[in-house]
């Protein structure tokens, strides 16, 4: 899981036990050398699934990190590219990579939650960072993006299948859970990281309320599960008109 210049065991203490974003601060330096940064082959087989749906002009990637998602948007957007992030840490890393000339890709620090930028993007993805959010927080982040993107502009991030209940992976999943629960009971400031509370079904519904008309996309790269279900899904949510947010959502 770890490489050896990934973090020692003492050092992920510490950043669990510091809040999100000063976590990321602190682990920016190794973040490329965990299992965290999201995986190149979930980039590449996004970026397959999202380029017959282009080109995009304008392309914002959320919660950027060290810029994973600023990879995909590169490949499938012709003018500039945006990576928001609140951790200065990433961001400072993010920075020193080096990047083809086109499209001109820019950082921005911001919480997600209070993007500054009007309606510019065409395109707005995000990796791997959906567990830093609370159930509660996901309309109005989700809100947010709307607002950010150009009408008809689109919102487009991989959802994972949950574990099998009962499965090795499904209480690893509910350990890691449980113990961040007790952690944040515990200790301030809370570091919000669930594996279990991002379910497709209500971020369906949070999309649809926002003003998104959501499609699931499978990645065949991952195969499927033995129900025949995709172990991968892209999610590409398209912005409605204003007349969406008036009406009540579907389902
Ligand atoms: C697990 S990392 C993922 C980074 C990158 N997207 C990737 O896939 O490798 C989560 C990132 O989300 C950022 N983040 C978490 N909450 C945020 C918020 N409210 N606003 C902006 N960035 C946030 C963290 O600073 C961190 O860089």
């Amino acid at each position: 899981m770890f490489s050896p210049e990934g973090p020692t065991l003492r050092e992920l203490a510490v950043q669990a036990l510091s809040s999100v974003e000063r976590g990321y601060d602190l682990l920016a330096p190794k973040f490329d050398h965990t299992p965290y940064r999201t995986p190149d082959r979930l980039l590449d087989a996004a970026a397959r699934a999202l380029a017959p749906m282009g080109p995009f002009a304008a392309g914002l990637d959320l919660c950027c990190g060290t810029g994973a998602g600023v990879d995909v948007l590169a490949r499938v957007c012709r003018e500039r590219v945006t990576g928001v992030d609140f951790s200065a840490g990433m961001l400072e890393v993010a920075r020193a990579r080096t990047l083809p000339p086109a499209p001109a890709v820019s950082w921005v620090r911001a919480d997600a939650r209070a993007l500054p930028f009007g309606p510019v993007f065409d395109l707005v993805v995000s990796f791997g960072a959906f567990g830093h959010f609370l159930p509660r927080e996901l309309p109005g982040l989700f809100g947010r993006v709307r607002s950010v993107l150009r009408p008809g502009g689109c919102f487009a991030f991989p959802v994972v299948a949950p574990p099998r209940p009962g499965s090795a992976g499904y209480w690893t999943l509910l350990g890691f859970d449980a113990a961040m629960r007790v952690r944040n009971a515990l200790w301030r400031p809370p570091f919000v990281m669930y594996y279990r509370t991002f379910r497709l079904g209500d971020v369906g519904r949070a999309l649809s309320r926002a003003g998104f008309r959501a499609d699931l996309h499978a990645l065949p790269e991952f195969g499927r599960r033995p129900d025949g279900s995709p172990r991968v899904r892209l999610v590409v949510a398209r912005r409605l008109g204003q007349a969406a947010l008036s009406r009540p959502p579907a389902g």
